[in-house]
Formats: structure tokens, sequence, C-alpha cells
């Protein structure tokens, strides 16, 4: 199946952190790069500085605070009931922290992405950068891919190879990281929107990847 057809369809983005993939998002949408709009942001964590992106942006935001549900699915429904009141057709993972119960993943299968800071299959998990660094691996890089029910795991939509250079530090290698991810998120967010991207199986076909690049923040 071919992802969406639509131009100018509702997204949404869940941030726990910084925010960094969400402003460049919020800028590629502007600029008209991304032909979307933005429903709303989520956040888990009230001081996440992304909500205060997104609002200096004029969008809507949302807070949930997990203490108020009982088990992980029933904060998961309370999003997926937001997304859906929303007609939200595609689900931006940009430094979310929580793991998306199976509950969540059925409802929104293949319109859920991710970013993660590193080549997957390697270096899973929350310390991507720090893990490639220590292994003393000479590549690591940036991958989008949709979100199942495992850790990291799901079909690989784009990747990016970043370079580790000798004396590089986390700060140093976080910082070409970004950027690469302030592209290529953009980027991948515009396939689907514009209907260029069928997943077949664990292979994600891109039809035609856009002949100019989203900008680096
Ligand atoms: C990014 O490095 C992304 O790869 C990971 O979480 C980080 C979020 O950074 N999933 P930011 O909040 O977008 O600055």
């Amino acid at each position: 199946m071919w992802t969406t057809l639509e131009t100018n369809l509702n997204i949404a983005i869940l941030c726990s952190g910084n925010g960094t993939n969400l402003q460049a998002i919020i800028d590629n949408v502007n600029k008209g790069y991304i032909p979307a709009r933005i429903a709303f942001v989520l956040s888990d964590e009230k001081k996440a500085f992304a909500l205060e992106r997104a609002r200096s942006a004029g969008i809507e935001t949302v807070t949930l605070d997990k203490k108020d549900y009982k088990e992980r699915e029933d904060f998961d429904r309370e999003i997926v009931r937001r997304l859906k009141k929303k007609n939200v057709e595609l689900v931006i993972l940009a430094g979310f922290m929580r793991l998306l119960s199976p509950y969540f993943i059925k409802e929104y299968r293949n319109r859920i992405i991710n970013i993660h800071p590193a080549l997957l299959p390697s270096f899973k998990g929350p310390h991507g950068i720090k893990d490639a660094i220590d292994q003393g691996v000479k590549v690591t890089g940036v991958t989008v891919h949709f979100v199942d029910e495992y850790l990291d795991n799901g079909p690989i939509i784009l990747q990016k190879a970043v370079e580790i250079k000798e004396g590089d530090t986390e700060e140093t290698l976080l910082e070409r990281v970004h950027k690469e991810e302030h592209r290529i998120y953009p980027e991948a967010i515009k396939l689907f929107v514009e209907g260029k991207i069928k997943v077949e199986g664990r292979r994600v076909r891109v039809i035609a990847r856009p002949a100019k690049q989203a900008e680096a923040i």
C-alpha cells in the first residue's frame, strides 16, 4: 500500500526534550517544503523546551502526565483519542522518550515514524551516540524508520552516514548527527505526506527523493 496520496494532511509531533528536530519540522512546514498541517505537539514532560518552540510558532500543545494514567495503554489511548479527533494521519516521534504500546502501534500501523541517532540496526536504545563512540566505529549516522512493536526496529525509510572523527566527543558528534537529522527527517516526512513511500514487509520503497534537500537549521 502506498502511504497516502493526499497533501496537506494533518501531522502531530510527540517530544520529550529540547525539540531541535521539532524546530526543523516546523521551519520546513512553514517554508512549504513539507505540505502538511501540524495539528498539535504533545509532550509527556511539561518542562520540555519543545513545547516552548511549538507555542512560539503558534501551534497547539498538549501535555500528558504519566502519573494520571494507571497503565501505559491508558496513556496511549488518550493520545490516540486526541490524534483521531484531529484527523491526524502521521505521528512523528521526535525525541519522545516513551515506548509505545501495541495498542498505539496497531491503531497507527505504518503511520508512526521515529528518528534514531545511529545507523540501525546498530546501536539501538537511548544512547546511540555514546554507544557508537564507545564501540570505536568509524562511521555512524541517522535513521528514519517506521515504528513497530519492538525498540528501534521498524522498516527503514532513510539513512545517512556520519563519520566519527579522531577526538570526537559525544558533544561534537551529536552536533554533526543533529545536522543530518534536521535534513533527513523533514525529507522523510515530505516523502510520506506526498505519497512517495510504499511499505513492503521490512522494505520501504521510495519513489522519488525530492530534488531539493531540507536545509539544516
Ligand atoms: C535526537 O537525537 C533523535 O535522534 C533522538 O532523540 C533526539 C531528540 O533531539 N530520537 P531533539 O529533542 O530533537 O533535539
